[in-house]
């Protein structure tokens, strides 16, 4: 990663060419610089800076991406604002599950009543969900007022999408199925000041029977530790203390690059940057989960107190067909090394509920497997077929009421685990994060502990962004009161 300065001066210096350059990156600080020329046109015309809202849906990995398209766009010039009546709206789609795709067509429809009002309103959708050919299909004829569609290969074509768009007013889609090129340095603003993410890979191998991410994210493909690392270290220079890896699979990074890798290699080498305090990661499969990762863990100094480690079924005869590479016992046995080598760590999960073919006794094994585990906390999902994926296929998919059933007694364990696990730091003394005034009481900061937990304290706003010892008094459920020390 380049310094915000250097790129500035380099979209300065391609605005004197009469074409774009070879180089990937140099062409889209190019087709920034033409951009410039339109805002500014829009800017007369409106009287006032022309605005863009860029809407997240999905996981942290997609919130990442809407950085970097946040950051073009302000290199553009536009403003950016959080609210739909902006002059530029972006929609930065998740697919996961069907409710997902439900959400942007429905937010779609207001949106479209908005660009009646504004007719400078320009609206894009990009993301996982325009990587499906029948999204597109549906976008394509019902969806026309829509002026740009692109994937989740070709976000650095952005600014370049985003020129002819206004060179040509009419709907541009650009869909790749697959790409292999990671471009680096474009520009990328971040959400907060203190705290960032860095993509370590991008795609997923792993096919388990029921995702569909594979299939719009494409095949996995790993950044080079050095640029890696130099982001790392521009960020700290920056002022961040906190940084999260991120990966559909952490724990396979490295493996294809032409100098391979590990993980837990990658983690050591992070962790001798200067400034960065706190190390996270997402997301661990338990296949792939290393002795040198636990140990990496165990000795470190700033790697978070908290591991992320879906388990999705508790049923090993689900976890075969699910694909997933682990059963029922050897998961117990990894969670419990965990915990013996590293006493106070926080185990979370993801589950999902109503594979097709689950049984009663499926079910139970996953309610045994929370209750030995004993997770921090869980995210808990409600099967949803996603067409084209193996699981889609299948004849025995469960019935809403059953699934409803098995999802309610599933969330209600979960809840009295977790509630019984927060209470065990009461009294303690910890290092929290401070990353927000208060939102209902302006005299408290809230932060974060080092396994996640939130907690709520006296303090100013200066103490944003610092790391400071906190007396964790009273656990009230998922949160605790403490008191700075
Ligand atoms: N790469 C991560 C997960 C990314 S998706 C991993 O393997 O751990 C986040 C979560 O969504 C998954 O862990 C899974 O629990 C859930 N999920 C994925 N596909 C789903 C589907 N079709 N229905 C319901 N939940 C799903
Ligand atoms: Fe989906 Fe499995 Fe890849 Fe996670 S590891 S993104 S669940 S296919
Ligand atoms: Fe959704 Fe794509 Fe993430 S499908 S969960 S936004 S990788």
């Amino acid at each position: 990663m380049i310094l915000d300065k250097q790129i500035e001066e380099k979209i300065l210096k391609m605005q004197d060419l009469q074409s774009p350059p070879e180089d990937e990156t140099l062409r889209q600080y190019y087709f920034i610089g033409k951009c410039r020329e339109y805002v500014n046109m829009l800017k007369d015309e409106l009287k006032r800076t022309p605005t863009a809202d860029v809407v997240t849906f999905g996981c942290q990995m997609n919130a990442r991406d809407s950085e970097k398209i946040i950051g073009i766009l302000e290199k553009m010039g536009f403003e950016i604002i959080e609210d739909e009546n902006a002059d530029f709206v972006i929609y930065n789609t998740c697919t996961v599950r069907e409710n997902a795709n439900l959400k942007v067509y429905g937010r779609l429809g207001s949106l479209k009543k908005m660009k009646q009002k504004n007719p400078h309103k320009i609206i894009a959708l990009c993301g996982c969900m325009m990587q499906e050919q029948e999204v597109i299909e549906k976008i394509r004829s019902s969806y026309k007022f829509v002026n740009i569609v692109f994937g989740t290969h070709n976000i650095f074509k952005f600014a370049q999408l985003v020129y002819e768009q206004f060179k040509s007013q009419s709907m541009i889609i650009d869909i790749w199925k697959d790409t292999d090129k990671i471009v680096e340095n474009l520009p990328s603003e971040r959400k907060y000041s203190f705290k960032a993410g860095v993509n370590i890979m991008f795609g997923c191998n792993n096919f388990c029977s029921y995702c569909i991410v594979p299939y719009v994210r494409g095949r996995e493909r790993s950044r080079k530790p050095e640029d890696i690392i130099k982001e790392i270290e521009n960020l700290a220079k920056d002022g961040v203390v906190e940084i999260m890896l991120l990966g559909q699979n952490v724990n396979s990074y490295g493996k294809n690059l032409e100098n391979p890798i590990s993980f837990a290699q990658l983690l050591t080498m992070v962790e001798k940057v200067d400034g960065i305090e706190r190390i996270r990661f997402m997301t661990s499969h338990p296949k792939d989960l290393s002795d040198d990762l636990i140990e990496v863990m165990k000795n470190s100094k700033k790697i978070c107190n908290h591991l992320h480690l879906p388990v999705q079924s508790g049923s090993s005869r689900l976890l075969k067909d699910m694909n997933r590479h682990y059963d029922k016992e050897t998961y117990l046995a990894l969670a419990d090394k965990i915990k013996k080598e590293i006493p106070d760590i926080s185990l979370t999960t993801d589950i999902i509920v109503g594979y097709p073919g689950e049984t009663e006794q499926d079910f139970l094994d996953t309610m045994d497997v929370v209750e030995k585990v004993r997770y921090d906390s869980a995210f808990t999902f409600i099967y949803s077929k996603r067409t084209g994926t193996p699981a889609a296929k299948r004849d025995d998919q469960i019935p809403e009421d059953v699934i409803k059933d098995r999802f309610n007694r599933l969330l209600k364990s979960v809840q009295e685990i977790s509630a019984q696990n927060a209470g065990r730091f009461e009294g303690m003394t910890v290092k929290v994060l401070v990353e927000d005034v208060n939102e209902k009481d302006s005299s408290l900061v809230t932060g974060r502990m080092s396994n996640n937990m939130l907690v709520h304290f006296e303090g100013c706003k200066e103490l944003i962004g610092s790391i400071v010892d906190v007396k964790l008094n009273e656990c009230c459920g998922f949160y605790y009161m403490g008191q700075m020390v």
